[in-house]
């Protein structure tokens, strides 16, 4: 034999040894592909089911959740001067709801911002705001007759929501009476600014207020702070008008004494307060712009300014001295007061308060009291700026909750604003008088003795320093971990507040 033909049946005989071991693993081979062929299809079958949910969501009418579009301004979220960040936003949730508020917003936000817009495409509102516009072109200032064919049940509504309706697109209404030397307009006017005016709304009848008001804590001038400071204070009157002509012309004299009154062409209403706001940030911006605090409230409250311009100098310094970045920058932020947190509309027919819900859906954002807050002339700026893009509200002080929760601005809770008045079941504590900033409410009699009470403490109260939470404010937040406790709570603070 050959070399050659050895090889050849060498590999012979291996070919005839792996085939018969072939045969041997003949049942195992044919099962793994028996199981291979099952297995494959399967696999091809549910990657292209998973591919079609995630692309068109699941079959059977489950609406898989529409992206969430926040675009709070990026901000100091967490800081030891600044109210929690508020837990739920709610500004995007509710706004394509019906309501007729919650569409014109949401027309407002798609205008102004481009990236909800895809967002429109899905849901398209069920009002078309083009017609809506069209028909409000102008500054909207002519009453909408119309507003029935938008809102269905228009007619059963009360009187002011009906009125508030009708002229809720209209914000430009002139100035009555504009007091010019509130604060030095001429080339000194930033030196010469004031660090605090106080904007009081008012009411044309409520002559003896003002007049309280004028004497007691709402001096005009240099006051002295309670370590001995002297700072500018001025002081304004937020009005409207009122049908009795007699009052109207008793008005016009009252201004041409003290040239602290400010009126504009719009019936005083309670659900045109919104409009006071607004107006009232258009004149600071012209009048007054430099002033580095503003005091807004109502007219029967009482406020010890000199040791608010303590506290304000206070949270100015604390800011400035920290790290870097400018001290106007860091009062941008600044709003200080009675903090009420996730109220929402009223929904009882005959309360003053009452929204109805084809008006607004929702909760209300965090907002301080409208009674008395505080806020920085740099933060009022940036108000005006942002209420162009947010559509008038009724009630004033959830209006400047909405608008600061788009700056993305969080009030800072004081327990020394009380908008409440003090707890009903705090014990009277002697030197109490001296440990607020405010109180609400006072009548004219009671502003002239808590001003003589307070502008010269007795000894025992001079070192008093101001309120920290109280005792009820604290089982308050004990029962939020009972959230129906928390709703009937807020409920009834709510409740007392307005009915005050
Ligand atoms: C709205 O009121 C006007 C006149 O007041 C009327 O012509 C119109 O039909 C009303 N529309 C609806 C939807 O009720
Ligand atoms: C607000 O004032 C305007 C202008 O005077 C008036 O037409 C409108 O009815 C008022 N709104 C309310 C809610 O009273
Ligand atoms: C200033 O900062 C200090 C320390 O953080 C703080 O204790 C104090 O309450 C602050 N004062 C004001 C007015 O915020
Ligand atoms: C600036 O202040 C913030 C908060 O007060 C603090 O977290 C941060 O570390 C400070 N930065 C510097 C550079 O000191
Ligand atoms: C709400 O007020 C209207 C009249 O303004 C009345 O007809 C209606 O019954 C009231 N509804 C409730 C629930 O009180
Ligand atoms: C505090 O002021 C009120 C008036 O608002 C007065 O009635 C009360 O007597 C004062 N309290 C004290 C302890 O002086
Ligand atoms: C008030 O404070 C001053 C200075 O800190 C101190 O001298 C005085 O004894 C204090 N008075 C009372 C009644 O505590």
């Amino acid at each position: 034999m050959t070399r050659n033909s050895s090889y050849k049946l060498a590999c012979i005989t291996r070919t005839v040894y792996m085939a018969s071991r072939l045969c041997r693993y003949r049942w195992r081979i044919m099962f793994f592909c028996f199981l291979c062929t099952l297995v494959l299809p399967m696999y091809i079958y549910v990657s292209m089911v998973m591919i079609y949910v995630l692309k068109h969501g699941a079959p059977g009418g489950v609406v898989h959740p529409v992206l969430q579009t926040h675009f709070t301004a990026s901000g100091l979220k967490f800081s030891s001067t600044l109210a929690p960040h508020p837990v739920k936003s709610f500004w995007r949730n509710e706004l394509n709801s019906g309501a007729l508020w919650n569409i014109i917003q949401y027309m407002i936000d798609s205008q102004h911002n481009p990236i909800i817009n895809p967002n429109l495409a899905v849901n398209p509102p069920s009002i078309s705001y083009k017609t809506e516009r069209s028909r409000r072109s102008g500054n909207g200032c002519s009453p909408d007759f119309e507003i029935n064919n938008t809102m269905p049940d228009f007619f059963t509504l009360p009187m002011q929501m009906k009125d508030f309706v009708t002229s809720m697109y209209c914000r430009e209404y002139p100035l009555i009476i504009d007091p010019l030397d509130v604060c030095d307009g001429g080339p000194l006017a930033k030196n010469r600014a004031p660090t605090l005016i106080l904007a009081i709304k008012s009411l044309t009848a409520d002559f003896v207020n003002r007049e309280a008001i004028r004497e007691t804590w709402g001096r005009s001038g240099r006051i002295k702070t309670r370590d001995g400071r002297q700072r500018l204070v001025r002081r304004v009157f937020l009005l409207g008008k009122s049908k009795d002509l007699h009052i109207e012309e008793k008005l016009q004299l009252e201004s041409d004494k003290y040239g602290d009154i400010i009126q504009w062409e719009f019936m005083d209403t309670f659900f045109n307060l919104t409009l006071k706001d607004v107006l009232f940030w258009d004149w600071f911006s012209r009048r007054c712009p430099h002033a580095r605090f503003i005091f807004k409230g109502d007219d029967d409250i009482f406020v010890r300014t000199p040791a608010l311009l303590d506290y304000l100098l206070a949270e100015e310094g604390n800011r400035s001295f920290s790290n870097g970045s400018r001290r106007s920058n860091k009062m941008e932020t600044f709003v200080v007061g009675d903090v009420i947190n996730s109220a929402g509309p009223m929904r009882s027919n005959g309360s003053k308060y009452y929204i109805p819900e084809s008006f607004f859906k929702g909760i209300y954002p965090s907002y301080p009291g409208g009674g008395g807050v505080v806020y920085s002339g740099s933060l009022a700026h940036r108000l005006l700026e942002m209420s162009q893009k947010v559509h008038l509200f009724p009630i004033d002080d959830v209006y400047l909750g909405m608008c600061l929760q788009r700056l993305g601005v969080y009030p800072i809770h004081h327990p020394a604003f009380l908008t409440f008045d003090f707890p009903k079941d705090e014990p009277k504590e002697p030197c109490a008088n001296h440990t607020f900033l405010l109180v609400h409410k006072r009548s004219p009699a009671e502003m002239f003795q808590l001003w003589t009470e307070t502008s010269n403490p007795s000894s025992e109260c001079r070192n008093a320093t101001l309120r920290v939470e109280t005792r009820v404010e604290f089982s308050r937040q004990k029962s939020v971990q009972n959230k129906n406790t928390k709703q009937s709570l807020l409920q009834n603070l709510i409740n007392k507040n307005y009915d005050a």
